[in-house]
């Protein structure tokens, strides 16, 4: 067909008149001399009406084998019909099919293990469309944020050569015949020395796990947003973490309310995680408060496990950003409390809604020596870590730095039941197909 195209949205801002559209069979059905075929493209559906009065016989029976997921281009003029849900139809007056579609595999089974096996195709869904969309942004608003905040964007290697996030969650990769590669876990000891040059950086790209776990919150493949600046502190650092959460909150909630109907999210905790101040404790804080509200005794030193996590998170409908745990549950990196050596300078940013740990924090210890004591002890060959070793003897400067899980974010955003419904190929460690 030789016309000029619109998408669905801009003939529903036409309201009248002539209208070509493209887009894919959502749905149809007949009733005698009358055809409904709702169609959909990437900017919504409409509801079209073939009559066989106005139309060639040809195209009347043409339009009935219209089946789901077609690809055709349609002439017809677009009117009101307060009836249908959009509020507008289009009658046809003649069309064309692009692409044919025979037995369309998504019909009758919706098990989750179905569509994990034809994702290709499930990504056309209303839902997955409509947190990819809103996915889009979330990435768009993190680099907005940042960039407005004065940060490059920096790259660090995916291959990497150490670990930092503990070595029973390394991937390591064949490499012409060498041992201890690895994917990265996080960017951070390549951002590091970065910051000596940039000052303040960030990145978005992916981080991998082997965890062992199978729970609703962890991938193995998962996209990371990171950020490392110089001569920033510990309170900035949660103004950071508070801040980049707020900005991408208020992007989400200003373009994508139509997106989050669709996915019948209740915008209300978004709104409040937007307007209240995050909730800032310290562990020694929420051990009691969890004592005080569930009577749960936890052993100091030990980490907040998912079920005290989500416990807290049910006691407030904001964020909550738990600072300072004992230094033993955390990473090598964290610096040690001046105050209290016992604690790091680090903190978990826990979403509302058990959504769990959203962004991992701290300032970074800046002694070799503890940093080379603790590797030691995690039996690391400290010979391996020279490089970033160098970012503490050579003009070094107080830093901190942190990483937000993209899909965590948006598993809270969209009220995603798993984080499998926030990627469109999501990898576990029971599922890397297709
Ligand atoms: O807390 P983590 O392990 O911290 C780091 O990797 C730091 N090096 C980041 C930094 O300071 N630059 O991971 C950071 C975040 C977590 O808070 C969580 O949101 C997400 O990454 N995350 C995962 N998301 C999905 N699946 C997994 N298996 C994840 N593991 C961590
Ligand atoms: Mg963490």
């Amino acid at each position: 067909m030789q016309a000029k195209f619109i998408t669905i949205k801009e003939a529903l801002e036409k309201k009248q008149g002539e209208v070509y559209l493209r887009g894919w069979v959502y749905r149809s059905r007949f009733q005698k001399d009358l055809i409904f075929v709702t169609i959909r493209d990437p900017t919504g559906i409409i509801q079209l009406v073939f009559e066989q009065s106005k139309v060639s016989p040809e195209v009347f029976e043409q339009a009935k084998k219209l089946t789901m997921e077609t690809s055709f281009e349609v002439k017809g003029k677009i009117r009101k019909e307060s009836r249908s849900p959009q509020g507008y139809e289009v009658d046809v007056e003649y069309f064309e099919i692009v692409g044919g579609c025979d037995n369309y595999p998504i019909s009758k089974d919706f098990s989750e293990e179905f569509l994990l096996d034809v994702r290709h195709l499930w990504l056309r869904s209303r839902k997955m469309t409509a947190m990819m969309k809103i996915r889009s942004t979330v990435f768009q608003s993190v680099r907005d944020y940042f960039i407005s905040k004065g940060f490059y964007e920096y790259h660090s290697p995916i291959l990497q050569s150490v670990q930092a996030e503990g070595g029973s969650s390394l991937f390591e990769v064949p490499y012409f015949g060498k041992k201890g590669v690895f994917l990265a876990q996080t960017w951070q000891l390549y951002a590091e020395p970065a910051i000596f040059a940039l000052g303040k950086i960030f990145t978005i790209a992916p981080s991998f796990r082997a965890e062992k776990s199978k729970t609703t919150r962890h991938l193995t493949e998962y996209w990371h947003a990171e950020m490392e600046g110089a001569w920033i502190d510990f309170e900035q650092l949660q103004d950071y973490g508070e801040g980049l959460i707020k900005h991408v909150l208020k992007d989400v909630l200003d373009k994508h309310q139509e997106d989050l109907k669709i996915l019948k999210r209740d915008t209300k905790i978004l709104e409040s995680s937007l307007e209240k101040p995050f909730v800032r404790m310290t562990y020694d804080e929420v051990l009691k408060l969890l004592k005080e509200k569930f009577d749960l005794d936890i052993q100091w030193g030990k980490d907040l496990r998912t079920i005290e996590e989500d416990k807290l998170s049910q006691l407030f409908d904001t964020f909550v950003i738990v600072t300072r745990y004992p230094k033993e549950v955390k990473a090598f990196y964290m610096k040690e409390d001046p105050d209290n050596p016992k604690v790091v300078l680090g903190f978990d940013c826990i979403g509302p809604e058990s959504y769990g740990e959203i962004i991992g924090a701290s300032e970074r210890e800046p002694s070799l020596e503890i940093i080379k004591n603790k590797l030691e002890a995690e039996g690391e060959d400290v010979s391996q870590y020279e490089f970033y070793l160098d970012t503490r003897k050579y003009g070094s400067v107080p830093h901190s730095g942190f990483g937000m899980g993209m899909e965590r974010l948006i598993s809270f955003i969209i009220g995603a039941k798993t984080i499998k419904d926030t990627i469109p190929f999501p990898r576990t460690m029971v599922r890397y197909k297709p």
